[in-house]
């Protein structure tokens, strides 16, 4: 058999993130400068059925029968067995690699998954359309967060900017004009599953209270779909402060992460956010393409680890 190779990027939520666990849309968009990538090559010398897992950026070696079930890579190749009904494991290595950051709200597990189920499906010779992927994923990213809504496998999967409502047909889209991102990490490691968590403890207690955020927050998904649409960018920068601001109001921002996003909006931002979980991980600015490496520099004197420009078309 053949080695096959296949990455996926990694990814921002421009507006709606949590609010959309509840069934409310959002928009994501891919980040292409990140990517995973998966590799599986035969082990022509190895025993029958030995898999070899390679992922030394999560300081991960060892053969796939030693993982537990409920390993991520472990069970994304369980999954994609599963699905094609092959009943022995090919003798083989896989080896992953990633330079999306973990634990950052970039999308890092999805990457991961969507990389590794295509890259092993493609070597068994059944590569699995990008639906089924999307929806091993999702089973990964149960595993992973808990209770997610299924954006990050879904904009990952497909590699463009998706308009997202839970349960509902994907809908991918193009911006109306580019729009220039500008991504500033705050080095706080953020598991998704903890603000995910803290969100529905909260809600829980403060059911009406978190509904109301959550609708205000719908309202600002469907106004800044309008305007990508229409190429309106620089009206969206309002959209997102008002969407941080909402963060902030059901908790999950941080003193860092408000530094962030105040230092962009000096520099000259049209407006800035948190990005993803939250409570640590990226926030995200809107500029005009001309300032972004200003922008840039101005987070990263104000304490971001890592910033990176992207530009969404
Ligand atoms: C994570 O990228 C976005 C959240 O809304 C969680 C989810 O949608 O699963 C915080």
């Amino acid at each position: 058999m053949p080695d096959f190779t296949a990455t996926a990027p990694g990814k921002v939520i421009l507006f709606g993130e949590h609010a959309v666990v509840y069934g409310k849309p959002a928009i994501a968009v891919p980040v292409t400068q990140v990517r995973a990538r998966a590799t599986v090559q035969a082990a022509v010398k190895a025993l029958p059925g030995s898999v070899w897992i390679d992922a030394a950026d999560i300081g991960l070696q060892a053969e796939l029968n030693a993982l537990d079930g409920r390993q991520p890579l472990a069970f994304a190749i369980s999954l994609a067995q599963k699905h094609l009904h092959f009943a022995r494991y090919p003798a083989c290595k896989i080896k992953i690699r990633s330079n999306i950051p973990v634990a950052s709200g970039l999308g890092s597990g999805a990457a991961v998954s969507v990389a590794l189920l295509r890259a092993y499906s493609g070597f068994l010779g059944r590569p699995l359309p990008d639906e089924v992927v999307c929806e091993l994923a999702f089973e990964v990213e149960k595993l992973h967060h808990g209770t997610p809504s299924g954006i990050d496998n879904t904009v990952i999967t497909y590699a463009m900017p998706v308009y997202f409502v839970r349960g509902q047909a994907i809908q991918t889209f193009r911006p109306g004009r580019p729009i220039t991102i500008v991504i500033g990490d705050t080095g706080i490691a953020s598991p998704t599953a903890v603000s995910v968590g803290e969100v529905r403890k909260a809600w829980q207690e403060e059911p009406e209270r978190y509904e109301n955020y959550f609708e205000s927050m719908a309202g600002i998904v469907e106004s800044s779909r309008q305007m990508i649409e229409a190429g309106l960018i620089e009206a969206l920068g309002p959209l997102m402060d008002a969407n941080h601001g909402l963060l902030r109001k059901i908790g999950v921002s941080c003193r860092e992460l408000d530094w962030l996003v105040e230092a962009a909006r000096q520099a000259g931002a049209w407006g800035a956010k948190l990005s993803g979980g939250g409570l640590g991980g990226n926030m995200i600015a809107l500029t005009a393409a001309e300032r972004a490496a200003e922008v840039a520099s101005a987070l990263q004197r104000a304490g971001a680890v890592r910033t990176l420009i992207t530009e969404v078309k």
